[in-house]
Order: C-alpha cells, then sequence, then structure tokens
C-alpha cells in the first residue's frame, strides 16, 4: 500500500503471543522502557502494539471507544504518548466485524468491533496518538468480497484522517479455504499469510489451527512476487524466545522471517529474555537483511524436501542466500553464484550469523545442522544478465 509508512517491514513487539488477554498499562510501559533498555528500540524495534481486550465492553454516548477502565485507568491517548517519550511508536488492534478475537471465541465481554463506526474509530486512533493499526478479521464468516470491502475500507478512513499509520489486516482462514491468497498490497501494508502461530516447528499442517514455523514459511515462500517496499506478506508475530523450541530452531525462525521480508515483530517477555534470545532478535547482519529498502522477498530456488535456498536480492547489489535444512539430520546445502543471479569468480560470503567472511570463487555451500538455516551475504561479481528474481518468484507463485 502505497501510504507512505512500512516501505520496510515494520519491527516491533506486540502483547498476545506472551500475555493474550492479561494486558494492562504497567506492563505495557514496563516493556516499553525494556525495548529501550534491552537495545531492542536501536535494533529497529519500535512499534509497541497493544492486541485484543484493551477494550471497554461499551462505547460511549456518542459511539466512541473507550479503553478497559481498571486495565488502562490513564487512557490510550496517556498511553501513547508514554511510548512516544520513549522515541517508541503505538500500535492498537481492533477488527472490521462485530466482535474482536477474544469476544468472539472467548467469553471477553462486548461487541465492540469497527463494522458501522470505521471513520470514527479511525478519527479515535488518530487522536490517541495511533501509529500502526492491527485489523483483524476473526470471524468464519464471509467472502474475499465482503473483506475487500472492510478492508479497504478502514484504509480509506485511516487515510483521511491525515496520519501516517501503517495498515496490518488479517485476512484469517478465508483464503486459504478458498483458494491462492488475494494479493493484499492494494489494501494493507502487511497482511496476515496463515492462521496463528504456535511455538512449534511443525504442526504438520499448512492450512489449519494453530500453525508451527515451518508450516507458515511454506504458506509464505510461495507468496514472495508479492512483496514490495509498503506491502509484506505477514507470517504472523514471532515466537523466538517463547516455548521450548530449541536455539536452533530459534535461530531458522529469525532468519526465515528476515530473508522473507516479514514484519519483525517479537512476542516475547523482553523485561527478562535470556542472552540467547536477545542476540537472536538483536542479529544486526539479519536485520540489515530484513530492512533493505529493495523491499523484496526471498526467492525459494531449490527445495527438494529437505534442502531450500532462498535468495533475496539487496539495493547494494549483495545477495543474501538461506540455506535452510529442513530435515531432521545434519546436511550440506549447496548453491552457486550463478544461481543466485550472480557472474564473475571472486565473491565474499559474510555468515550472518557468525559474523566472520570466506571468499568463493562461484560454490556456496553449508553444512547446515537439522531444522538449522545458515545465511549468507554475499558480495562481488555484478548481476548476470537476464536474471530476475522477482519473476521467477511471480510465476511459482501462480502455478
Ligand atoms: C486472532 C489473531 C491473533 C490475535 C488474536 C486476538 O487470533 O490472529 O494474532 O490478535 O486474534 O484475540
Amino acid at each position: 500500500l502505497d501510504n507512505g509508512v512500512s516501505r520496510t517491514p515494520p519491527m516491533g513487539w506486540n502483547t498476545w503471543n506472551t500475555f493474550g488477554c492479561n494486558i494492562n498499562e504497567s506492563l505495557i510501559r514496563q516493556m516499553a522502557d525494556s525495548i529501550v533498555s534491552s537495545g531492542m528500540a536501536d535494533a529497529g524495534y519500535k512499534y509497541v502494539v497493544v492486541d485484543d481486550c484493551w477494550f471497554n465492553p461499551n462505547r460511549d454516548s456518542a459511539g466512541n471507544l473507550q479503553s478497559d477502565p481498571s486495565r488502562f485507568p490513564s487512557g490510550m491517548k496517556a498511553l501513547g504518548d508514554y511510548l512516544h517519550s520513549k522515541g517508541l511508536k503505538f500500535g492498537i488492534y481492533q477488527v472490521p466485524v462485530d466482535k474482536t478475537c477474544a469476544q468472539y471465541f472467548s467469553s471477553y465481554p462486548g461487541a465492540t468491533g469497527s463494522q458501522g463506526h470505521e471513520y470514527q474509530d479511525a478519527q479515535q486512533f488518530a487522536a490517541w496518538g495511533v501509529d500502526y493499526l492491527k485489523y483483524d478479521w476473526c470471524s468464519p464468516n464471509g467472502s474475499i468480497d465482503d473483506q475487500v470491502t472492510a478492508f479497504a475500507k478502514m484504509r480509506d478512513a485511516l487515510a483521511s484522517t491525515g496520519r501516517p499509520i501503517v495498515y496490518s489486516i488479517n485476512p484469517n482462514s478465508i483464503h486459504e479455504k478458498t483458494g491462492p491468497m488475494r494479493n493484499w498490497g492494494d489494501v494493507a501494508n502487511i497482511w496476515r499469510t496463515t492462521e496463528d502461530i504456535t511455538s512449534s516447528w511443525d504442526t504438520g499442517q499448512t492450512n489449519g489451527y494453530p500453525m508451527g514455523v515451518k508450516n507458515i514459511v511454506d504458506v509464505t515462500a510461495r507468496l514472495a512476487a508479492y512483496a514490495a517496499p509498503g506491502s509484506f506478506n505477514d507470517p504472523d508475530m514471532m515466537e523466538v524466545g517463547i516455548g521450548s523450541m530449541s536455539d536452533t530452531e530459534m535461530r531458522s525462525h529469525f532468519a526465515l522471517w528476515a530473508i522473507m521480508a516479514s514484519p519483525l515483530i517479537a512476542g516475547n517477555d523482553i523485561r527478562n529474555m535470556s542472552w540467547a534470545t536477545r542476540t537472536i532478535l538483536t542479529n544486526s547482519n539479519l536485520i540489515a537483511i530484513n530492512q533493505d529498502t529493495l523491499g523484496l522477498q526471498g526467492v525459494e530456488i531449490q527445495n527438494d524436501g529437505t534442502r531450500r535456498v532462498m535468495v533475496k536480492k539487496l539495493a547494494n547489489g549483495d545477495v543474501a542466500v538461506a540455506l535452510f535444512n529442513q530435515g531432521n539430520s545434519a546436511t550440506t546445502i549447496t548453491t552457486t553464484a550463478a544461481a543466485i543471479g550472480k557472474s564473475g569468480s571472486d565473491f565474499n560470503l559474510l555468515d550472518a550469523w557468525s559474523g566472520t567472511t570466506s571468499s568463493t570463487s562461484g560454490v556456496i555451500s553449508a553444512n547446515v545442522p537439522a531444522h538449522g538455516t545458515v545465511v549468507y551475504r554475499v558480495s562481488g561479481g555484478s548481476a548476470l544478465a537476464g536474471t530476475s528474481l522477482v519473476s521467477a518468484s511471480a510465476s511459482r507463485c501462480l502455478d
């Protein structure tokens, strides 16, 4: 969406993956403080997104949204002011239907969705200083046409406020049940590609609830052609630092989100994160690949069911290569400079995890542990004429 924001994938933190409905203003202030003091903000994590369950179950007599009076007694404007005073940005959750997801599926009270209140709510968000809206179609009902109408209505309502607001949508599972996913780049800055993530490597499903990391990669990798500055596939908020995936799997999760130009929205408790988690989330080589200004998503050029290779062209002529082993034992994964669109005979490989460099005349290879991902930033040589990683992914998307 060409609305001036999210020219690279948004980075931030969201309440949902760790806290669900257990949120309040002091928790979010503490998290903001930790995002700054831990170095996460300096690494790029700026949007602090208050997910579902911030609502007072009733609108006021003029139909305006209100925050839950016991958990957000200072109100959302004050929370936004606090985040802004820390150099952070303010995100909030709402739905295009009548009930939020927790109101629909859990016993959280009220029916405070934006349906019929789109322009009023957009004005309210702008008045509170909201910089990011997560707009979640949490209903089993409705067609793609209904969704396009509803999501476009809020897009226009946000635009009418004049405030730059990142627009994040979740078309939920509807697209998966009715065919290939629509390219939502005309409607939103980021759009969810699957149902909700869980801290699991492999749930064995690519269309169901919830989804593991590998399963989400399977779906999202096919949609690479949709990514562009202002418009990105959203494979959901990260589970890095949550649950019991191994360190290797957590690293793969982050590396794959980085090369897929995915939003990097952390979901762990930043106040208590381990050094290992912090090291993953603040890896500057991977963040630079993710935040590259070309805004391309890595294209999968090799996948034999075990060894997978994703390639992302970067603005300065470098190419990022992810060697992803989805098998259950270590294996060597190999590609070449020619296969990633480079000609020449002298290349430099920066290993994104170790920070070490090596040189090669063309073979790009690593022994990759089970469920691991090695990422190289390849420099040197020149672009091979006639190679377009974008069109390669476009044709892959259509088959
Ligand atoms: C849906 C979304 C989640 C979260 C919850 C909140 O499940 O996909 O990301 O926002 O609703 O209830």
